[in-house]
């Protein structure tokens, strides 16, 4: 067996203890929306297939979304990829056309090779994928460099999802880096110690991160609207949103985020997290301070209320808040 073979299949098994690790937070409404997994024998399948270097489960292939046919270009499917990459041919309008395997020569399937070896780290510590856990998702755990401290440390700063992060436009907690590549510049060099990257190691890396997206919601559409068939809970927590909760005016509608950051009292400038995925990204904030998502979905409505000298939410409000969020 191949070597990428293998690597496929460790990762493929890793992406089985997802649903494990969600089921620890109150995830109801992520696991409802997660789609069916493939079985063990079609990922051990699908692993072995000669040329196939890309494991993504469905829920990770490219989505279209509605913003796609105005997104930016971002990356290239062809090995000349250059600083101005063509866009994917995925991304461009084409709900009907399933993304085409990476191959071998694509930089994204040598970004996925690079997202797991550590040998991007000083020592062979960790590799992106080790905090980047399940297919660029995230481990759930607070760092300081390569060391876990405790959720709430002040120097500590959660792992974010990786999942989207080609829609996003700043990156780290605070905001620090203007662009994908000087991210994953700054993380390789500073928080993994390990020696400054080449300019095709990042462009790889900038590739693959590019290709990860957010699984399908049943509950919610593109625009951030409830679906029809959506629970009353997460339809009165949208009202609850773009209402009197006021989420809406920092977490911007459809990409629940937006470019500039905040002091909302936790320490400092932040910027505005995306909400999408939520559910499964415990702890929350940029120090992991909050375990559960209805604490921190509490925490910001108090923000709000006293920014704004507007009313408190009722148990019942939060709960319903706290669906609709969940369902992002
Ligand atoms: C020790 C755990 C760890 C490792 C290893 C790691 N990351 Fe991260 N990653 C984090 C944390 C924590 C943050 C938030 C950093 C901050 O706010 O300063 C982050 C942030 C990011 C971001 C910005 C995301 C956003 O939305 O702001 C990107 C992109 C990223 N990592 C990619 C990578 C890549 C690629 C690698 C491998 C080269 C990697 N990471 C390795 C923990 C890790
Ligand atoms: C004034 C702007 C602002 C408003 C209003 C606001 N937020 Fe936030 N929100 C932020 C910022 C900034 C952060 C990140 C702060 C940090 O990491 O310390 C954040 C973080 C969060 C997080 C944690 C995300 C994560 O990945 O850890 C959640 C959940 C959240 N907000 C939900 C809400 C909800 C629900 C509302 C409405 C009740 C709301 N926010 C209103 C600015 C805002």
């Amino acid at each position: 067996m191949s070597f990428t073979g293998l690597r496929s299949i460790v990762l493929c098994l890793g992406l089985l203890a997802l649903p494990a690790l969600a089921a620890d937070k109150s995830t109801a409404p992520y696991l409802a929306a997660a789609p069916e997994k493939p079985t063990l024998l079609q990922m051990l399948a699908s692993a072995l297939k000669p040329k196939s270097a890309h494991p993504a489960a469905p829920e990770h292939r490219p989505r279209i979304r509605q913003a796609a046919a105005t997104r930016k270009p971002k990356a290239s499917s062809t090995p000349a990829a250059t600083e101005e990459p063509a866009a994917l041919p995925t991304t461009v309008g084409a709900a009907a056309t399933p993304p085409a395997p990476l191959s071998e020569a694509d930089p994204a399937a040598k970004g996925l090779a690079l997202f797991n070896d550590v040998s991007l780290s000083d020592g062979g510590k960790a590799s992106c994928a080790t905090c980047h856990f399940s297919t660029g998702h995230t481990n759930n755990k607070t760092y300081v460099g390569l060391d876990v401290v405790a959720d709430g440390d002040p120097n500590g700063r959660n792992t974010p999802t990786l999942w989207g992060v080609g829609e996003r436009s700043v990156f780290g907690w605070a905001g620090q880096a203007a662009t994908l590549e000087d991210s994953i510049r700054g993380i390789i060099v500073n928080r993994m110690k390990g020696p400054e990257p080449s300019k095709e190691t990042l462009a790889a890396l900038v590739a693959y991160v590019r290709t990860l997206n957010y699984p399908a919601n049943w509950q919610v559409k593109d625009d951030g609207t409830p679906r029809d068939d959506a629970s009353a809970a997460v339809k009165r927590g949208y009202e609850l949103y773009v209402g009197d909760g006021g989420c809406g005016t920092c977490h911007v509608l459809p990409s629940f985020d937006k470019k500039s950051r905040d002091d909302i009292g936790t320490g400092g400038k932040f910027k505005v997290p995306t909400l999408h995925a939520v559910a499964s990204t415990a702890p929350y904030f940029h120090d992991g301070r909050t375990a559960s998502l209805r604490d921190a979905v509490k925490l910001m409505w108090e923000v709000y209320a006293k920014k704004m000298d507007s009313r408190l939410p009722t148990e019942a409000e939060l709960d319903d808040l706290t669906a609709y969020v969940g369902a992002l």
